[in-house]
């Protein structure tokens, strides 16, 4: 069986992108190797197994990539959470700051029904903004958030305490610390 330290090699490092003294951790190379890509998807789903989901909610953009596999895996549907002007029908929004400024993200407004199980789903967490907007998304439908799942935890940011400290379930395949 693999292990989740085997997911640091599939990931390519690019220092000083998109700006001087960030270290871009770079998730394209693992969804491009056929081994890297399916061991993700697994080992995103390991403490989940057994566990019953209506819907996954996909983060714009990288976490669709992941979402609609993860979906896949467990017979559920999937949500996208877009960034704002995307979505053709009846939205609601929520603006947070990201790590290279500030955006806002949007959801249709029937996309999840009140009291369904989802998995929020994307690749990297580093200041937890952006999970925090598809967090705020769900509770605002009505929704019941079993967990969330990354490829990348950046603890050094804070989001994975950001999100515990909201009563959220944190699952990430690596961590990178001390940048
Ligand atoms: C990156 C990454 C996460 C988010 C993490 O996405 O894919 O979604 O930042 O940062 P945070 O925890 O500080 O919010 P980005 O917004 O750069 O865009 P993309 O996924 O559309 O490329
Ligand atoms: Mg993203």
């Amino acid at each position: 069986m693999s292990t989740s330290a085997d997911i640091h090699h599939y990931i390519r490092t690019i220092p000083d992108f998109p700006k001087p003294g960030v270290m871009f951790r770079d998730v394209t190379t693992l969804f491009a190797d056929p081994r890297g890509f399916r061991m993700a998807i697994d080992q995103l789903l390991h403490p989940y197994s057994g566990t019953r989901f209506d819907k996954v909610i996909g983060l714009e953009a990288r976490g669709f990539i992941l979402g609609g596999a993860v979906a896949h895996q467990l017979s559920a549907g999937f949500v996208p959470v877009r960034k704002k002007g995307k979505l053709p029908a009846r939205t609601i929004a929520q603006s947070y700051t990201l790590e290279y400024g500030e955006e806002t993200v949007e959801v249709h407004d029937d996309a999840v029904e009140a009291g369904e199980r989802v998995l929020i789903v994307d690749d990297l967490l580093a200041t937890g903004g952006t999970a925090e907007a598809g967090i705020k998304l769900m509770e605002s439908l009505g929704a019941e958030i079993i967990g969330t799942a990354f490829i990348v935890d950046l603890p050094d940011l804070g989001g994975r305490a950001r999100l515990e400290a909201l009563g959220i379930e944190v699952h990430a395949l690596c961590a990178y610390a001390g940048d």
